[in-house]
């Protein structure tokens, strides 16, 4: 017998193409987890109800998405890739820790705050104010030991660990506390120099054919005082630089620093050295997405046999709450 793997549970809420800043970000490291844990990767796609009540875009968004997921290597096989709607379960958990749950605990929520900020939101749903309880039936659903999400979420794994605790104590001890796994995310700008974002447009897809790559990262943004080709530049202020040090090896990307302290070397001759590591790295995600993206049937396979795999497991979760709870004679 081989001991039992610690699970993982993370999700991502259904945004079409992934870009190289969610790989490096989140997708890339989901994929190496699997080697050694039971892993549980879902489609959040209620709470992208909480972005926008049209739909029209989310079962072809969630496709894109997933090829992308199979591309960069998860492996059905391995990992359990399923969709949140499919297992209704969250929604029963999600009202039973709606029972328990200081409304202050979510009104202090750092990424409900902002949301309303930054989005102007003039009357917020009850939803958005649920979103991280919504996430905390996500995740203890599945009882994992780890869940891999950026800094930003943290605080959405912090309120989970309440809610685990609030739910024990009440009733009986049901749910183990999470950890979150923090991604160590590089810096990954755009082109233009920004965070890369999809809402920017500056962001480079995995499924960017390679003319498309070469096309948006000859203009790419450089260190702005390198006006001429003879002014020297510091690698150190430079977005291509940041990706020079995600993709290209250690020997070759201080050769372009030091041609670009120099002026030895002009930005375009730098860039070409970047996209002779990036495409390489790109070339076999993309191969590989495109065969599934050709397949959308293979997906929605895929999606509903992980399905009823994360729903029996939710099932389980859900009868020893049930009991825990205790309400039917
Ligand atoms: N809130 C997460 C995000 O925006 C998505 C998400 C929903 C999630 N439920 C989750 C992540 C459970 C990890 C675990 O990225
Ligand atoms: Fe950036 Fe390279 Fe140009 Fe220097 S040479 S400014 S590191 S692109």
């Amino acid at each position: 017998m081989t001991k039992a793997r610690e699970r993982v549970l993370s999700g991502m809420r259904p945004t079409g193409r992934v870009h190289l800043g969610n790989h490096l970000g989140a997708l890339d490291n989901w994929v190496r987890m699997q080697d050694q844990y039971d892993c549980f990767y879902f489609v959040a796609n209620w709470h992208a109800l909480t972005d926008d009540q049209d739909t029209s875009a989310v079962p072809r968004d969630t496709l894109e998405m997933l090829a992308d997921w199979l591309g960069a290597g998860l492996d059905p096989e391995r990992s359990t890739l399923f969709i949140q709607s499919l297992v209704p379960e969250h929604a029963e958990l999600h009202l039973l820790f709606s029972m328990l749950t200081p409304v202050g605990w979510l009104e202090r929520v750092p990424t409900y705050k902002e949301r309303i900020e930054q989005q102007g939101i003039a009357s917020p749903s009850y939803g958005l104010l649920g979103y991280p309880l919504l996430q905390a039936a996500d995740i203890l659903m599945y009882k994992p030991k780890w869940v891999p999400v950026g800094v930003d979420q943290v605080p959405h794994v912090e309120l989970t660990r309440e809610v685990a605790r609030r739910f024990n104590n009440a009733f009986r001890p049901v749910f183990p506390e999470p950890d979150a796994r923090l991604t160590e995310i590089p810096k990954v700008p755009g082109t233009d120099g920004r965070k890369m974002s999809k809402s920017y447009d500056n962001a480079i897809y995995l499924s960017d054919p390679p003319d498309t790559v070469v096309r948006k990262i000859r203009p790419m943004v450089t260190d702005p005082a390198r006006k001429r080709r003879s002014d020297p530049g510091n690698p150190e202020v430079c977005p291509v630089f940041d990706l020079h040090k995600i993709f290209t090896p250690a020997p070759e990307r201080e050769q372009c620093a030091l041609g670009c302290r120099s002026a030895g070397i002009g930005c375009l001759d730098c860039k070409e050295v970047l996209l002779r590591h990036l495409a390489p790295a790109l070339d076999g995600i993309r191969d590989r997405r495109q065969t599934f993206a050709e397949k959308p049937d293979v997906i929605v396979e895929i999606l509903h046999e992980g399905s009823k795999r994360a729903q029996s497991v939710a099932r389980r979760t859900m009868e020893e709450v049930r009991a825990a709870v205790n309400l039917t004679p």
